[in-house]
């Protein structure tokens, strides 16, 4: 398949864009500081914290599995069953939990993912979500594929 750009210029900290990849859907979220401060505090309940066992390219294979803190861009289909999860950035959302931190949850099986789409312990997703290949184009681009 082709690689797809997303325009980021206009997006707000926090909020998520979707862009269609190879069929698939692929979000973007633009990572509050409050965010990104979380997400270390969360290893010690993640299946594969340092993504050992889940799929990114080898740039993305760090602490906040992204090319830049501040933008996640991950494929958004559940490895357990392939449900869309749903973006639950909240702290403390209803449907998830009280002590949520945010992240994406699947309404399929209740899978549960952190804001860097690393799947929690004691799910049935066995994997973290899928990061594609990508890269900045600009500031205010990303080119996905
Ligand atoms: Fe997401 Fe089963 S498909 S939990």
């Amino acid at each position: 398949g082709a690689p797809v750009n997303a325009d980021i210029s206009q997006m707000q900290p926090g909020q998520m864009l979707t862009v269609a990849w190879r069929g698939k859907p692929v979000w973007i979220v633009r990572r509050t500081p409050d965010m990104l401060k979380t997400l270390p505090t969360l290893d010690g309940q993640l299946r594969d914290p340092e993504s050992a066992e889940s799929i990114q390219p080898s740039y993305c294979q760090n602490e906040l599995r992204a090319v830049k803190d501040e933008y996640l861009v991950v494929v958004g289909v559940c490895t357990h069953l392939g449900c869309a999860p749903l973006y639950r950035p909240a702290i403390g959302s209803p449907d998830v939990g009280t002590d949520w931190q945010g992240g994406f949850f699947c309404p399929c099986h209740g899978s549960r993912f952190d804001l860097a789409g690393r799947v929690f312990q004691s799910v049935p997703a066995p994997t973290n979500l899928e990061i594609p290949p990508y890269h900045f184009v600009s500031e205010q681009e990303i080119r996905i594929g």
